[in-house]
């Protein structure tokens, strides 16, 4: 049977690529089968879309080509996905090379924009990581780009697919509150998770866009489908209080820092075989130190943020988030006309303990069990969102689970108003002043 998640026909798409002006036929795909290319092979890319995508749909999916700027990281990650596809370096050779019908965008943020773009244009159907842009310029581009070529494009928002999530989006479709008047959500990453984003790229706001956008997004993505309603204005402020230039010492990166003992973020990489060898044996390439210094003083993104946001219908939400805290977890709290919703999560993507909490007004609070988290990846996210993507929704997507081009932007765009008025000392941002939407 014909499933609408399955690439178009070859014949149907368009029947040839051109890559430096030479024009190749596109090979016949196994019908129902993606021919996948995977552009950006570090964490994610090997291990979610990569080793766990193929080891559960392999008969569904054949990875035929990954690309990495890294060229020895590339290299590594055939051998540990366990796939005999040639690896490159050259985005359009692959393409022309490999002839896929479907690419996976995993590289770090501010870059997904241009190979959204260009893998449309190539025929491509897209999958992409979050954050789908970090500026609003990169906004803008894929939205006239994307509307332009009318390919299709699913930006990977497995934050969705968390139990207590989509109750949440279930009980405000059926109006278990009322009309919902405001949300506060607080946001706590811990000593690691936290840290491990001052180690990396995702330090430098030109990379991703503040965490605002790199992990917030996925925030304002449910907070947005929640309540099935359009961000409009943004008003915000942050700072950097613990990472980066505040420390007396620093380092290039842990294996050489001469103050291991004393510092109380000292990472032992050799203790991590994935980083070893995916990262520490490819440094030579980039210089990407994957145990970098959480005390680097250009780390120029914001550890702590509030973010007010007022919606098209009139809800204001209230946002916190820290990237210190001693635990990890959430607390979202929805009040609506007829009650309030408490969500609170803590102990990491796995969310060991949590409570979910229906008050309806004048009634007693009742507990809410959540069913569906599992021990996989953010718990048991990451294969649901794979399921919704190469199953497909078999009752319809009752939930409205799958997420495009537009869910993508309207998430980005609110880190990034959020950013823009930090830098404007906490002025007002209207989404329609960064971008046409
Ligand atoms: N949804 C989630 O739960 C989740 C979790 C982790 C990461 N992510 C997202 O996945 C993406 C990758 O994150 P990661 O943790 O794997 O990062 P990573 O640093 O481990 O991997 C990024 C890879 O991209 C490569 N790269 C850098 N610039 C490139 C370019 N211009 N072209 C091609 N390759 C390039 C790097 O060499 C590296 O191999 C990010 O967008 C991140 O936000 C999402």
């Amino acid at each position: 049977m014909y499933n609408k998640t399955m690439p178009m026909a070859p014949s149907s798409r368009r029947d040839f690529l051109t890559s430096s002006g030479t024009a190749v036929f596109a090979p016949a795909a196994r019908p129902g089968r993606y021919r996948m290319a995977l552009v950006g092979t570090g964490s994610r890319g090997c291990t979610m879309w990569g080793r766990s995508l193929l080891s559960a749909y392999r008969e569904k999916v054949e990875l035929v080509g990954l690309c990495d700027t890294n060229g020895k990281r590339a290299e590594a990650a055939r051998g540990y996905i366990g796939t005999s596809a040639p690896a490159y370096v050259d985005f359009d050779r692959m393409i022309a090379e490999t002839r896929p019908n479907l690419v996976v965008v995993t590289t770090p943020d501010a870059t997904h924009w241009r190979y959204i773009l260009r893998a449309m244009e190539l025929g491509c159907e897209v999958i992409t990581e979050k954050a789908i842009a970090t500026d609003e310029q990169k906004c803008q581009a894929l939205l006239d780009g994307c509307r332009r070529m009318g390919g299709k494009l699913t930006v990977a928002f497995n934050a969705r697919h968390i139990a207590g999530a989509k109750k949440m989006k279930q009980l405000l479709m059926e109006k278990a509150v009322g009309d919902v008047v405001s949300v506060v959500y607080q946001e706590y990453l811990d000593t690691s998770h936290g840290a491990s984003y001052f180690r990396r790229w995702h330090r430098l706001k030109q990379m991703n866009g503040t965490l605002l956008v790199t992990k917030s997004c996925h925030h304002f993505d449910q907070v947005n489908w929640w309540l099935d309603a359009r961000p409009v204005e943004v008003r915000a402020s942050g700072s950097l209080r613990v990472y980066g230039r505040n420390n007396s010492f620093r380092s290039s990166h842990c294996r050489v820092c001469p103050y291991q003992k004393q510092c109380p973020f000292y990472w032992n990489i050799a203790t991590d075989e994935f980083s070893m060898r995916m990262f520490a044996a490819c440094e030579s390439e980039d210089g990407y130190f994957r145990d970098g210094c959480v005390w680097r003083e250009d780390a120029d993104i914001y550890d702590n943020s509030s973010v007010m946001v007022r919606y098209e219908n009139g809800v204001n939400l209230t946002y916190v988030a820290d990237a210190y805290l001693p635990y990890e977890g959430q607390a979202i709290t929805v009040n609506g006309t007829r009650g309030r919703i408490d969500w609170m999560a803590y102990g990491g993507g796995g969310f060991r303990d949590q409570e979910f909490r229906l008050t309806r007004t004048f009634r007693k609070s009742e507990l809410i069990p959540l069913t569906g988290d599992n021990g996989g990846g953010h718990g048991g996210a990451d294969d649901l969102i794979k399921r919704l993507i190469f199953d497909g929704e078999p009752a319809g997507d009752p939930l409205r689970l799958r997420a495009g081009l537009e869910e993508g932007i309207l998430s980005a765009l609110v880190g990034i108003a959020g950013y823009r008025s930090i830098e404007r000392g906490g002025e007002a941002v209207l989404l329609s002043s960064l971008v046409k939407l």
